[in-house]
């Protein structure tokens, strides 16, 4: 079989196998399908951010053309609320009382025959709302604030001796703003119940997720549920967890007896998938002359919805990517009257490491030390809370070869030295440390007489490349060329996978799809094992290779046969065997010892008067383990460094003080990065396979945006000298 010394470290960057389907428009997206009798639904919204629905009158919209129903808090029924999940409490169940708890809270559905009419008939429903004063700004006094909220703030060693230790001491006020998740794909959702059962189309990340939730949330067996998604248009964070609108969907659909679709518009999903929360950090480092780090203290203070628990420990990358003896982080968050919050690309690393490296950069620039010299000086080889070696860490690679790749030597170290004309210019760069989680999967594999394979799981592709890599992945691990496996995913009838998130699902899966083909490999071998025709009568799992659609022994390529050998002389039309991967030992306190790792370096230009900033070039030295496919993985880290540039010049959702309304909810407001602020951007892998899980892998869905942030402002302090401590970084802070 296939071990993992074999493994090539890079794998080949095989084109993507669902990519004929998506230029066809053969790929069903949620809201592409439709059922007889479908009709549609249209949401109305709170436009006050506290207070009651005092009175509520839908009449002029339950008469208007093609209304089929229009419910309410005062007509929905009871129900339940969603269950705890892995990445925590499902939002608050809607329509169960009549407070109003953020500006645009889902307040009222209609359905009607057009997707118009649905529109035109929500904008009817008059509303009386009591109101109250708005909790908004995270210094708010009367705000609720909440201490530690997830336990893991960490405090090792003394750092008030560090501090006193120190030569230098740097640091001050960093502050995020909050990020809102928009994927291309509107999210949709479309119900139909026949009875008791349901069928569910929905932009979700996770479908075992909104299985298990809308059982809980409408008391129905989830055996009765199935959930589809075979493809989405896009997630970064925003279809992990259950919302409001896929539960009101469904409700509507029972409530008219017929299937329903809902699509949220551009200016919806600003205030109904999550958000990335904005964060006020306040970090300091000392250090001695010679550059070793003698304290570090990092507070982060994020909102957070008023019932809600979304996860952001921000301030945990300064306890986990340096070798420092003395540190403190803290974590606290405020209970403001905004859309729940959710993950988004990099939740909490996004914050954190804009303020942490952003700060090393300071301390190197104060010591007259080179900014990559100090990470190398105080590397950890060890993770420093967990006192436990890295499952594997080629962050020195990243450092030196991105470094070398791309020409860091050639930096003068003092500010506004370098220019291109008029044009300063400055070299940036930031270290990442990205924990690596893993969750269980389960997969199945079936092997058919003509040679053929399908393989699959319930998890999602949400544009990243999974269906791909799992097609290879499986090839690979049975023997079979690319075009005989059919890789299946995006139905909750599948056997059981986790979120596509938290840059874990590849290696999740991926161990699944492993153990799944050497079960089937095996079941094949039981088949043979008293068969006297059979070149493999009693070999053993461990004695035997795959490839060109054979199982032979190893070393002996001629003492074997193929699959479809074997089946047709047992008279079997398939075997199929079953694979779960379960997550490497988990030290009790949500943390890993296994991370993806990365260095970027950045280019960027100033315009010294007119306060213009341009990103010129990126290169990406990124240590994801095991990469299966060259092409996909740089796909992910090409997009994650985009979504970084987004953060650092261009993203932020802008909330009205006095009204809690969400002011550039459209995409001609909220600003993105497009392809005139896109550079050359390079990516290289380094390290090799991981040692923590069978196939090798990390993740690279997130350690690709996490950096970007702090090495452009790091290069923007070495092009001007100015320290930008607020994202993003806009021209009046240049000029
Ligand atoms: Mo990602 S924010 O884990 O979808």
């Amino acid at each position: 079989m296939t071990t993992l010394e074999a493994a090539r470290a890079v794998g080949p960057g095989l084109d993507r196998v669902d990519a004929p389907m998506k230029v066809t428009g053969k790929a069903h997206y949620p809201n592409d399908f439709g059922y007889p009798g479908l009709v549609h639904a249209a949401l109305v919204h709170s436009t006050v951010a506290a207070g009651r629905i005092r009175g509520i009158d839908t009449s002029a919209a339950e008469t208007a053309p093609g209304v089929q129903a229009v419910i309410t808090h005062l007509t929905a029924p009871r129900l339940e609320p969603g269950p705890m999940t892995l990445l925590g409490a499902s939002p608050p169940t809607p329509f169960q009382d009549d407070r109003i708890l953020h500006h645009g809270q889902h307040i009222a559905i209609v359905v009607a025959s057009s997707p118009e009419q649905a529109r035109h008939a929500a904008s009817l429903v008059r509303v009386d709302y009591e109101r109250s004063e708005p909790l908004l700004d995270v210094h708010d006094p009367r705000a609720t604030v909440v201490e530690n909220p997830w336990g893991l703030d960490s405090d090792r060693g003394d750092v008030d001796a560090g501090f006193a230790a120190a030569d230098v001491v740097v640091g001050g006020t960093f502050t995020t703003p909050d990020n809102t998740n928009n994927p291309l794909g509107l999210m949709s959702t479309v119900a139909s119940w026949n009875g008791d059962s349901l069928t569910v189309h929905d932009s979700t990340q996770w479908p075992h997720n909104v299985r298990a939730t809308l059982a809980a949330v409408f008391k129905v067996p989830e055996s009765g549920i199935r959930v589809l998604a075979p493809y989405v248009g896009g997630g970064f964070g925003a279809g992990l967890r259950v919302w409001p609108h896929v539960i009101l969907t469904v409700l509507a659909a029972r409530q008219v007896g017929k299937p329903v679709k809902l699509v949220l518009t551009r200016p919806e999903m600003f205030t109904s998938v999550g958000h990335r929360p904005d964060s006020v950090q306040q970090i300091r480092i000392g250090a001695t002359r010679a550059g070793d780090l003698t304290a570090i203290t990092h507070e982060g203070l994020s909102s957070v919805a008023m019932e809600d628990d979304d996860y952001e420990p921000v301030s945990l990358c300064s306890a986990v990517s340096y070798a420092c003896p003395n540190v403190r982080t803290q974590d606290r968050q405020v209970r403001l009257n905004i859309p729940c919050p959710g993950s988004m690309r990099g939740p909490a690393e996004g914050q954190g490491n804009f303020a942490l490296e952003s700060a090393l950069d300071e301390l190197a620039h104060e010591l007259g030390m080179d900014p990559v010299e100090l990470r190398l000086r105080n590397y950890c080889e060890e993770h420093p809370l967990l006192g436990l070696p890295w499952s594997s860490k080629a962050l020195r690679d990243c450092y030196l070869q991105g470094a070398e790749r791309f020409g860091w030597s050639r930096r003068d170290p003092r500010p506004g030295s370098m220019r291109d004309g008029r044009w300063l210019v400055g070299y940036g760069m930031a270290g990442v440390s990205y924990p690596h989680y893993q969750v269980p999967c389960q997969a199945r594999a079936s092997l058919h007489r003509d040679g053929s394979a399908d393989v699959r799981s319930a998890a999602t592709d949400i544009g990243t490349g999974t269906y791909t890599i799992m097609t290879q992945l499986s090839a690979e691990q049975l023997g079979l060329d690319v075009s005989r496996v059919h890789f299946d995913l995006g139905d909750s009838d599948m056997p059981y996978a986790p979120q596509a998130g938290g840059s874990g699902l590849t290696s999740a899966l991926g161990n699944a799809v492993g153990a799944a083909c050497r079960n089937l490999i095996r079941e094949f071998l039981d088949v043979v094992k008293d068969d006297a025709d059979s070149p493999l009568r009693g070999a053993a799992p461990d004695e035997v290779s795959v490839s060109g659609g054979r199982i032979h022994r190893t070393g002996a390529p001629d003492q074997g046969e193929s699959y479809t050998d074997i089946l047709t002389r047992h008279g079997l039309e398939e075997l199929s065997a079953d694979g779960r991967s379960t997550p490497p030992q988990p030290d009790g306190g949500g943390m890993a010892t296994a991370g993806a790792f990365g260095a970027k370096f950045v280019e960027v230009r100033v315009d010294p008067d007119l306060g213009l900033l341009r990103v010129a070039r990126v290169v990406s030295a990124i240590d994801g383990g095991r990469i299966l496919n060259e092409k996909t993985a740089t796909s992910q880290i090409v997009g994650g460094t985009v979504g970084g540039i987004g953060q650092a010049m261009f993203e932020e959702t802008a909330t009205d003080p006095g009204t809690g309304r969400i002011a550039n909810a459209t995409f001609g407001d909220y600003l993105v990065a497009v392809n005139a602020d896109v550079p050359d951007m390079e990516v290289i892998f380094v390290g090799g396979p991981d040692r923590a899980t069978p196939i090798g892998t990390k993740g690279v869905g997130e350690v690709g945006l996490v950096g970007v942030a702090a090495a452009v402002a790091n290069a923007v302090h070495h092009a001007t000298g100015r320290r930008i401590r607020s994202l993003p970084i806009t021209i009046d802070q240049l000029l």
